[in-house]
């Protein structure tokens, strides 16, 4: 028997409504293919502060490192809008990044022919489809550089986030794209603001250099400003993107609504060992929170990713992304991508019908 150890942190708004059903999915797959799963529930962000004090407790880290792979919801509501930086929910999930070693942020946005519809674009500019593949720097650059704030010599309050980069941090995020480009349309596409920034041009120089040790992989520079538009004049046109922390987060939001809504998009968050941490790139979307109405599939295909990345389990990865398929085939929807003609349904049911598809 198959023995894997997850923890499970729910967080806040619809955090625990959306991994309830990836929970529920987990658990399917572990009595269809006889695989033990432990699931170890565990508090963050919000939740943790309004419990225990602080966003991430020892015992929350702790309880993640000693486990085979995580599962979060998401963090942070307007409840805790008022804290300080250090004190925010968000800043838990830094930590955890951080105190993981979880470098690259893996944020695969493709098309789903039956999403088609549900994508803002023109169908004539999807007509290829896209199948795209985010890397994300995810423990270094401006999220984790130097900040603070002071009163300058005139008088006025300032602010500051630093934005640094070390070869080896895109030495490390570079291979990590290239070998994920090998296993599929083998082109990179490097984003970044070297006619700006001097990280971005050292970021630029390390991925030159690595590009030489894969001769099969096409490398391409292209600035962050231009990426954004590319992605909504034609998607096809990328395979794997790889790009810092902050701009990855704000390109990956972008490329998501392609798919037809945030609500569909997993990551895996890796580092050097096979533990990963599993989220969907959304929020605790506290708009919608606590009415059953948030699209669990971005979660759910977050523990797919879970299965593939830190247990070596394809067959059964693919079957909960055969199963969304299936679900999404029959003309299921939330509300986030809802179409005239097609069944509405709520998060619970989502979760049930993908079950049900697994069976
Ligand atoms: P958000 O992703 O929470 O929500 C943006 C919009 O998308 C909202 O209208 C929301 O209703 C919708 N949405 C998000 N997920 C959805 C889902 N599964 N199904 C249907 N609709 C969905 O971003 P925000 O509003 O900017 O942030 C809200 C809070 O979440 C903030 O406190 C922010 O810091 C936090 N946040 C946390 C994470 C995380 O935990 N990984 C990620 C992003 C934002
Ligand atoms: C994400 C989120 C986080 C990030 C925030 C909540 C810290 O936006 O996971 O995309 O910026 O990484
Ligand atoms: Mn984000």
């Amino acid at each position: 028997l198959r023995n894997y150890k997850i923890a499970v942190l729910p967080g806040d708004g619809v955090g625990p409504e959306v991994v309830s059903e990836a929970v529920k999915v987990l658990k399917h797959i572990g009595n269809r293919f006889h695989i033990n799963f432990e699931f170890i529930q565990d508090l963050i962000g919000g939740a943790a502060i309004d419990q225990f004090g602080e966003a991430l407790p020892a015992h929350t880290l702790e309880t993640c490192k000693l486990s085979d792979a995580v599962l979060l919801g998401s963090v942070g509501g307007p409840k805790w809008d008022d804290l300080t930086g250090e004190k925010r929910p968000e800043k838990a999930l830094l930590g955890l990044r951080k105190g993981l070693n979880l470098y690259a942020n893996i944020r695969p946005a493709m098309m789903y022919e039956s999403l088609k519809g549900a994508c803002p674009l023109k169908s004539e500019r999807i007509s290829d489809g896209f199948d795209i593949c985010v890397v994300r720097e995810l423990t270094g650059g401006i999220y984790f550089g130097k900040r603070g704030t002071k009163v300058n010599t005139s008088g006025y309050d300032e602010a500051y986030d630093i934005e640094s980069y070390s070869s080896e941090e895109v030495r490390r995020i570079g291979i990590e794209a290239f070998e994920i480009a090998m296993k599929r349309k083998k082109k990179v596409i490097s984003v970044d603001k070297a006619n700006v920034l001097e990280s971005s041009r050292l970021w630029r120089k390390e991925m030159d250099i690595l590009s030489k040790k894969y001769p099969e992989v096409s490398l391409e520079h292209m600035y962050v400003d231009n990426a954004a538009m590319q992605l909504i004049k034609s998607p096809s046109q990328f395979d794997v993107i790889v790009t810092s922390n902050m701009f990855g987060d704000i390109l990956s939001d972008e490329a998501s609504m392609l798919t037809g809504s945030i609500g569909m998009l997993p990551s895996a968050s890796l580092g050097s060992t096979k533990k990963g941490l599993f989220e969907p790139i959304h929020g605790s979307a506290p708009d919608i929170a606590g009415l059953d109405i948030a699209n669990p599939i971005a979660t759910i295909l977050s523990a797919a990713m879970m299965l593939r990345h830190s247990f070596g389990c394809d067959l059964e990865a693919g079957t909960i992304e055969k199963a969304v398929e299936t679900v999404l085939n029959s003309g299921f929807r939330t509300v986030d991508i809802f179409e005239n003609g097609k069944k509405l349904v709520g998060t619970t049911e989502m979760g049930d019908l993908i079950v049900k598809a697994i069976e």
